[in-house]
């Protein structure tokens, strides 16, 4: 039998017809329940009124609980006061798995207690509407690089070493072969693809042992890396804002309902249109002294920098150039200006912080050796990598976009913790 859902009632106007869902909400007045069904792709009300049922209906109506699973039929109508356009008015109704006591009520809840619950919390308009949103960044995600003649090229997940600093390491025992770690980075397999293939892009979940509670921080998100054979740093910068604009603008024509259903100003998404400013770290520098703000030269940027930072443009912004110190062993060093690395970060306007970090790559054997070698890397565990630039070595560049973070600055959310169906972080892996 044929399905059909809320979200294409609009077909269906003056016909009867049968929807499966749960009971998401239940109001009554005299002779008439209410019964707010949803089914995934949207919110219908349906009347019952006790002269168009039978008693035994009437009652069912009046007794189920909250997401009580079940099949309704009656006749569409427009009704543009009601949440969605359309109502119904039932004629059967038919009960699948009654509930009781569901624990989520329309009151407010306190977050542990949701996030101890984020299996039912999923069916919340709310997180459903982000949720699609998720779907959507991710879609414009790979239609931008399908469309542009990239290859997808995944990295593996259990790795031999580390890719991103070695102090957000998990580790797992790995047979007899010692120690494996879970990948922080697909980027270093990546650039293996991108000297196959010329342009490749990976897309999947990445981890950071990450020891701070903060709101942008998860211990498992997911990272999309494009990594181009004979791009620079600029070109990189080119590719990250068209890529975003890409993203942001697809997003807002596409998920225009969900946008204003998390009630999201868009008059910031809207502005994100290339060309996006681009500063040096020493103008960031210069902008965080102008704004007061005690910054020692040399440093990385905090989180409050970024936000200042940003804070000065309408739209995201791209900082390049930071300091070698604070930056992967990976990025190759200005040869103008070798104190600095060829790396940009992409700062999220509205104080959402970064986005994306990338980089041109060191191509160079002997200086990328010497890198490995600074930063206390076990050797071994790169001598694939190396010879990427014993064969063939070209420049070459990439950057990795957190999706986790995309999608909590386009639906304005307070903390990463709602962008994903179930957040890890430092004190939760449960659900
Ligand atoms: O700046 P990161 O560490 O860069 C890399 O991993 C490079 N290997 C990428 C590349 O050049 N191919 O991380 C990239 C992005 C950040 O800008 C941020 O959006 C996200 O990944 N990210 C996190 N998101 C959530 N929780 C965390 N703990 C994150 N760490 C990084
Ligand atoms: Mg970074």
């Amino acid at each position: 039998m044929q399905k059909i859902h809320i979200s294409e009632l609009a077909k269906y106007v003056g016909q009867t017809i049968t929807l499966s869902g749960w009971l998401y909400n239940k109001r009554s007045s005299g002779k008439i329940r209410f019964v707010i069904l949803r089914d995934g792709t949207g919110i219908l009300q349906c009347i019952v009124f006790k002269g168009n049922v039978s008693e035994e209906i009437f009652n069912l109506a009046d007794r189920l609980g909250q997401e009580s699973s079940i099949e309704i039929t009656g006749t569409v109508k427009e009704e543009k006061r009601a949440p969605g356009g359309f109502e119904m008015d039932v004629t059967d109704l038919k009960l699948i798995s009654e509930a009781h006591e569901y624990p989520i009520t329309p009151k407010e809840h306190g977050i542990e207690f949701l996030m101890d619950i984020r299996h039912l919390w999923l069916r919340s308009s709310r997180q459903v509407a982000i949720m699609r949103v998720r779907h959507r960044i991710i879609k414009a995600i790979r239609d931008f690089f399908d469309n542009r003649g990239f290859t997808l090229m995944d990295a593996p997940i259990l790795t031999p070493a580390a890719c991103e600093g070695t102090s957000t390491l998990f580790e797992t025992p790995y047979f007899d072969l010692g120690k494996a770690y879970l990948t922080q980075s697909g980027q270093l397999y990546a650039e293996a693809g991108a000297m196959a293939l010329g342009k490749v892009y990976s897309f999947g979940p990445t981890f950071r042992a990450e020891k701070s509670k903060t709101r942008r921080h998860l211990t498992e998100f997911w990272m999309v890396e494009p990594e181009v054979a004979f791009n620079d740093l600029y070109d990189n910068m080119d590719l990250a804002e068209e890529f975003l604009e890409y993203i942001v603008q697809t997003v807002l024509s596409e998920r225009a309902e969900e946008l204003k259903s998390l009630e999201r100003n868009t008059s910031f998404l809207e502005k994100v249109k290339r060309p996006f400013p681009r500063i040096h770290y020493d103008e960031a520098v210069e902008i965080l002294k102008k704004n007061g703000i005690d910054f020692e030269y040399g440093n990385d940027l905090g989180g409050t920098d970024e936000t200042v930072i940003s804070n000065q443009y309408d739209r995201p912004v791209m900082v390049h150039h930071y300091p070698v110190e604070v930056k992967a062993f990976y990025m190759k060093r200005d040869p103008n200006e070798p104190s600095k690395a060829m790396a940009v970060d992409v700062l999220a306007p509205e104080g959402y912080g970064e986005i994306i970090g990338g980089s041109q790559r060191e191509d160079n054997l002997d200086l990328l050796l010497q890198r490995i070698k600074e930063h206390n890397l076990p050797q071994k565990a790169f001598d694939w990598y190396l010879d990427l630039r014993k064969y063939g070595s070209v420049p070459h560049s990439g950057f990795g976009l957190g999706i986790e973070r995309t999608v909590a600055w386009i639906c304005g959310l307070e903390h990463i913790r709602e962008t994903i169906p179930f957040p890890r972080m430092i004190y939760r892996n449960t659900p």
